[in-house]
């Protein structure tokens, strides 16, 4: 850890990404705090940023690298206004000395409401149906549809998120299967969830699967070739959480010869995907650019919340 450097008489808390205006009006309400907004920077103008910062408040956009963490010694804190904390290298935060904080329920329902959006758009076809309008066509017979109601779901991760799908699914009257290391049956029941042991005993039984774990070593892949071979024929698949939980590769080959029968991602290895990647010209799949948690609502609240998190951490320092 490097030695902090003195503070400054007024902490100076950066902020690097598009946050919602309500986030700055709370941290310039909290007084006492210089705010500096400052997108677009190159990874060498952020690294020279950080060197007068107390703290940064970022969403998804800024990289916070060992190369721009290396020997900080005035930053304090970082806060992410979201869920992930995947663009910020903790190894590296923690031997500069930086605390690293999230707000990880402001956009729970904004990113519940965008796995069930896609889930529906795939079950009624609605993105080419839409697209074959604008084309002029009026094609009835080709997009018809499945209902959800009586059909299975499989949620993988039943945190936050994976919880308030579930909910939603249940009153949609569907099956819900669940799987989560973590999830007492307990709590399973209260939400009228059949909770299994064993991604691979959910596999072969549900009509949809939808992920919402983080991506770790455990759940890279988890969704990959063997399972999506072991799923009913035409079942479909969703990511809302992060790209890679449902292995990329595998899926393209899969919605090529029909094995899967649609799939949603939100998510995606590398965002924006690479004009090679695989799932590009993929058949029944619908890709949305990272949009779980863009909604008015969702990005006051996390804006708020890094707002309050940052000005108490660097007032009082918890
Ligand atoms: P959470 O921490 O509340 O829930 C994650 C759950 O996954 C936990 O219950 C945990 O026990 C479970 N889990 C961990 N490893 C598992 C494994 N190997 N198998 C099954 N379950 C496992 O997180 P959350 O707030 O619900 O977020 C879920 C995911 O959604 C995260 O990856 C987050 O980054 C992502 N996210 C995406 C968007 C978006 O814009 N698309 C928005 C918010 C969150
Ligand atoms: C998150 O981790 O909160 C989401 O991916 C949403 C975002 O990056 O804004």
């Amino acid at each position: 850890m490097f030695p902090r450097a003195r503070s400054a008489a007024v902490p100076r808390v950066l902020i690097t990404d598009n946050l919602s205006p309500a986030g700055l009006e709370k941290l310039e309400a909290a007084g006492g705090i210089e705010v500096v907004v400052k997108s677009g920077l190159t990874p060498e103008q952020l690294r020279e940023e950080l060197k007068s910062a107390d703290g940064i408040i970022i969403r998804s956009g800024t990289k916070l690298t060992p190369a721009a963490l290396e020997g900080q010694t005035r930053l304090k804190a970082v806060a992410r206004a979201g869920v992930g904390v995947d663009n910020i290298d903790l190894p590296a935060a923690t031997k500069a000395g930086v605390v690293v904080m999230n707000t990880p329920s402001g956009n729970t329902v904004s990113t519940a409401e965008q796995a069930l959006a896609l889930m529906f758009a795939l079950s009624r076809n609605t993105a080419p149906a839409a697209q074959s309008m604008n084309e002029g066509k009026w094609d009835r017979k080709k997009y018809t549809g499945t209902q959800l109601a009586g059909k299975t779901i499989g949620v993988v991760g039943l945190g936050r998120i994976g919880q308030a799908v579930a909910r939603r699914c249940v009153a949609l009257e569907m099956d819900v299967i669940g799987y989560d290391p973590f999830l007492s049956s307990d709590r399973a029941k209260e939400l009228g969830v059949e909770l299994v042991r064993d991604v691979d005993q959910l596999v072969p039984r549900v009509d949809y699967l939808t992920v919402h774990t983080p991506l770790t070593d455990e759940t890279r892949g988890l969704i990959n070739a063997e399972r999506m071979k072991a799923m009913k024929k035409g079942v479909r698949l969703i990511n809302c959480a992060r790209g890679g939980i449902i292995d990329e590769a595998a899926l393209a080959a899969a919605l090529r010869d029909g094995t899967v029968g649609g799939a949603a991602l939100d998510v995606f290895v590398e965002e924006p995907p690479p004009a090679d990647s695989p799932l590009h010209g993929c058949p029944n799949l619908l890709m949305t650019p990272h949009l779980g948690a863009s909604t008015e609502e969702a990005q006051e609240l996390v804006a708020l919340e890094a707002a309050e998190i940052m000005s108490n951490f660097l007032k009082t320092g918890e």
